[in-house]
């Protein structure tokens, strides 16, 4: 798939809002709309080391590759050449060829609840669909991300497995939960 591509437009707060497939030029913005969600992390008592801005960068590029190979579906929400929310889906290799793993989603948090997460799956899903020939899409997300699990859920994926008390965070254990959409084509 060509990068920068439109996929989708609306109207959002008065101003028209782009799904296209990234470019070189939007590492930057991908890059803060993600530092912006792992602030909003750091501040819930995630004390996980980050990646660091090169590594993204590299796995960013990387990426955008697939892109080119169809290996990858990546999208970004833009307004006024703004990055505001982003997504990745990537194709299962050999025997898992019919399958694809929703790997990363964020919406800048000053965009959330007003569609943009749902419109950035349902696109990108529709994209795997065409040029990965992806049939399921599985994805994993912890247990108390009742926002993004409510969000596959609107989107088609249902709970298919729970790995119970997966990672002790904030006083508390949380689960793992699996989740997959299947019978795409
Ligand atoms: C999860 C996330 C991507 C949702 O994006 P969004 O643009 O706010 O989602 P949408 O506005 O498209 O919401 C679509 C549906 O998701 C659900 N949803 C979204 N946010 C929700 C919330 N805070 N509480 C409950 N349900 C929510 C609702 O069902 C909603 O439909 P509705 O508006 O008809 O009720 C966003 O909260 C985010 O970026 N979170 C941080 C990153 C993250 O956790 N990513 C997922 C793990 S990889």
């Amino acid at each position: 798939m060509e990068l920068g591509k439109i996929v989708d437009s609306l109207e959002l707060f008065d101003e028209e809002m782009i799904i296209r497939y990234p470019m070189e030029k939007d590492i930057e913005g991908i890059l803060y709309v993600h530092k912006g969600w792992h602030e909003e992390l750091l501040f819930e008592g995630d004390t996980r080391p980050q990646e660091s801005d090169e590594l993204v960068k590299k796995c960013l590029l990387e990426d955008f590759e697939g892109i080119t190979k169809n290996l990858v579906v990546g999208l970004i929400a833009e307004i006024d050449g703004e990055v505001i929310g982003y997504i990745f889906i990537k194709k299962g290799r050999s025997s898992y060829f019919h399958t694809a793993n929703l790997h990363i989603i964020a919406v800048d948090r000053k965009y959330r609840k007003v569609g943009v997460g749902e419109r950035l799956i349902n696109g990108a899903i529709s994209e795997a669909v065409k040029n990965m020939q992806t049939t399921r899409i599985d994805l994993e997300t912890n247990g108390d991300n009742y926002p993004a699990i409510r969000l596959y859920q609107k989107c088609g994926f249902e709970i298919v497995g729970r790995k119970k008390n997966w990672r002790y965070f904030c006083g508390k254990y949380v689960d793992r939960v699996t989740m997959v959409k299947y019978n795409l084509i």
